[in-house]
């Protein structure tokens, strides 16, 4: 009986956890050989084993997922894990009002609706009305739907109206809709914030497209000028974290307003 034979990248993500649990060895660490596991594979397999560990399974986020996919909306949403990670943000920033744009079918709508007060509020901006009504009825099941008011339409005509309404300001502003806006979503984001305000936004690193200056694809330069904007903004602080999972290669920007 031999040794066990190493995992490898061509191991599907479920087998190659499985296979590491059994003990079966990482191939000799050669240089190559690390680049390669660092793939796809193997950032799901963690994935899997941070959500195993720190995600309780949660029935309501489970059928919102199940319900987007039987509707046909792209499974285009946070992880569960980048789901928890916006929860405890929302959470230990304290944040009672919160902004989101780019609903989809609620799914990081209901990790934040999740981490507010009684008396907290939620609202979600999205263009199509299909992944409005799931969103809906997903937040209605969590019963969540007294927290959160969902505003359909192009985000931009939506954040003119809700800052003609003169609102409370929000603590936080989650930014997840499309990309080549970004600026002008930062900029009206600006517009509804306090100092202190949370604001971050997803899918900035595009696998590592971020950093490509010639790049035409209007969502790495609307990404693009997000960040030249960031920089050059007097009244932000931010970072930026890259990220590896089952969604890929990508990652958050956090930024906070100056008093
Ligand atoms: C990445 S998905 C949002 C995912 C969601 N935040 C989640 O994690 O569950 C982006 C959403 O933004 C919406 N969207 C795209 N363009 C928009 C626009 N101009 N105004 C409002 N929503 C828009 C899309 O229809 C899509 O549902």
């Amino acid at each position: 009986m031999g040794w066990p034979s190493a995992v490898g990248p061509t191991d599907k993500p479920s087998s190659f956890l499985k296979k590491l649990q059994q003990g079966h060895p990482l191939p000799t660490p050669t240089a190559n050989s690390i680049v390669a596991l660092m793939d796809q594979n193997l950032w799901t397999a963690v994935d899997q084993y941070l959500a195993d560990h720190l995600v309780t399974p949660d029935a309501h986020l489970d059928q919102a997922l199940a319900a987007n996919a039987t509707a046909g909306l792209p499974s285009i949403d946070v992880s569960p894990t980048q789901g928890k990670f916006l929860h405890l943000i929302a959470r230990i920033h304290g944040a009672r009002r919160v902004l989101e744009i780019g609903t989809l079918g609620g799914y990081s709508t209901l990790w934040l609706a999740r981490a507010l007060p009684p008396d907290g509020q939620l609202v979600t901006l999205e263009l199509n009305p299909k992944h409005a009504v799931v969103a809906a009825s997903n937040l209605q099941r969590a019963g969540l739907s007294s927290l959160v008011e969902i505003r359909v339409g192009p985000a931009l005509d939506s954040l003119a109206s809700l800052h003609a309404e003169h609102p409370e300001p929000f603590d936080l502003i989650f930014i997840d809709a499309d990309k080549p806006n970004n600026p002008n979503y930062l900029d009206w984001a600006l517009k509804l914030a306090r100092p202190g305000t949370v604001i971050l936004t997803d899918n900035v690193i595009r696998d590592g497209a971020i950093i490509r200056s010639d790049s035409t694809d209007p969502s790495v330069l609307g990404t693009r000028a997000l960040f030249d904007k960031i920089a050059a903004h007097p009244r932000l602080d931010a970072t930026a974290i890259q990220t590896v999972g089952v969604k890929g290669y990508d990652g958050f920007a956090l930024a906070i307003v100056k008093p």
